[in-house]
């Protein structure tokens, strides 16, 4: 990431008050009811960039908010991407070999569709984002999760053991999460270069969901999956949005890309056209103003959500004694082990006893068990509201 000093000061995300937040309607904000504050949902609860605000408002009044029927490929969303990556990840993606989607999600379906015969086995780790289960179940494949995650070293985040135990065992295509989620790792370099060279040895197609790159907090060193050297990387796909780190999610538009032709035209699939023509037009112009025009903003929401990952990995130990916090490089969510308090079901405890929402661990797979998603995309304040809260719970 860039190291810019931010010109945009940290109030415009502290002076959001809770009350203004429990009085939103969005589905965040409704789950628990009004007295509860909710940390679940990753959305963020800051408004876009102000040059996003701009040109949506100006998309909306100029009544250009009808369907896209782009005449060819949207390639000023694919030169934003690559020129972004360029100037953060010192790394540009081919926007002759780019995609639009409407979701992350469906675009990873569509290209495990393309890809892959039906009923391959797909693996993804855990404790992980297990809506992968639902994408590569609606591509007519087979979700095969594999329990390789380290909670307590970010750089080295899978246990290539184990990775390799399962790629011997027959699995041949696999959905990396880079940065990770929900621990908020970014794998170093040297970890990837050898995580691709087993993918290399036994022929296995990656594909890297890298919706949460942009988040990664200043100073830590991102690497695109598809820039490493070798042909696991150039034959991959990657996936890469705005909806998380823009707070666009209201304006269905992703994208993917690869660094392989044959790749490419094994993508040009009627599927993936119409995920492509569901793809939202104020969505598309959203995420190119975005990636080209938020740096300062960008820089201060990194900065913003960095000091929010280190109040909850400085502060919360110490109100729930043995607690183990992810160290978050990125993203806004960090994993809460609190297997030392013994409350198997700490998201009901809480709800019920200090009213916070928090999702539960088990919905990333089974190590979940007495762990928490914690959203740190919120005011500072709400963050140390959250602690005083559980801390009072128990
Ligand atoms: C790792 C990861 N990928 C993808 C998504 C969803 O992206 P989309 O809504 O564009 O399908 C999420 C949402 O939580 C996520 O955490």
């Amino acid at each position: 990431m860039t190291t810019m000093t931010s010109t945009i000061p940290a109030s415009i995300f502290d002076d959001i008050t809770l009350e203004t937040l429990s009085q939103r309607n969005g589905g965040k904000w409704l789950r628990y009811g009004r007295d509860v504050i909710s940390a679940c949902t990753i959305e963020l609860d800051f408004p876009s960039s102000e040059p996003v605000q701009q040109r949506i408002i100006e998309m909306v009044t100029s009544g250009q908010t009808g369907y896209p029927d782009f005449p060819g490929p949207p390639v000023q969303l694919f030169e934003a991407w690559s020129n972004f990556s360029g100037r953060h990840f010192g790394w540009a993606s081919d926007p002759a070999m780019s995609f639009c989607t409407d979701y992350v999600s469906n675009g990873l379906t569509e290209s495990l569709k393309a890809l892959l015969e039906p009923g391959t086995r797909v693996g993804y780790t855990t404790p992980g984002f297990m809506y992968l289960t639902a994408v590569i179940e609606r591509a007519g494949m087979v979700p095969t999760t594999i329990a390789a995650i380290d909670p307590t070293d970010g750089a080295n985040f899978m246990d290539l053991e184990i990775i390799e135990d399962a790629f011997r065992a027959g699995i041949t295509a696999f959905i990396l999460v880079n940065p990770y989620h929900p621990h908020g790792f970014v794998p170093s370099v040297e970890h990837l270069t050898a995580f691709a060279a087993l993918a290399d040895r036994y022929g296995v197609r990656i594909f890297s969901d890298e919706i949460y790159s942009p988040s990664t907090f200043p100073g830590v060193t991102f690497t695109p999956f598809g820039s490493l050297d070798a042909e696991s990387a150039r034959r991959s796909v990657t996936a890469v949005g705005a909806a998380k780190t823009w707070n666009l999610r209201s304006f269905p538009t992703a994208m993917l890309y690869t660094g392989d032709q044959a790749t490419a035209d094994a993508l040009n699939t009627p599927g993936m056209k119409r995920s492509t023509a569901s793809a939202s037009y104020v969505g598309t112009e959203a995420m190119v103003t975005a990636l080209n025009e938020s740096d300062a903003w960008l820089d201060a929401l990194t900065s913003y959500l960095e000091g929010n990952a280190r109040i909850v990995e400085n502060e919360f130990p110490a109100l729930l004694p043995g607690a183990i916090i992810s160290k978050a490089d990125s993203g806004f969510a960090v994993w809460i082990d609190l297997n030392a308090l013994g409350i198997d079901e700490p998201t009901a405890y809480f709800i019920e006893k200090g009213k916070v929402g928090i999702s539960r661990g088990q919905a990333f797979g089974p190590q979940g068990f007495r762990c928490l998603r914690l959203n740190t995309g919120t005011p500072a304040h709400v963050i140390r509201e959250i602690g005083k809260r559980m801390a009072s719970a128990i």
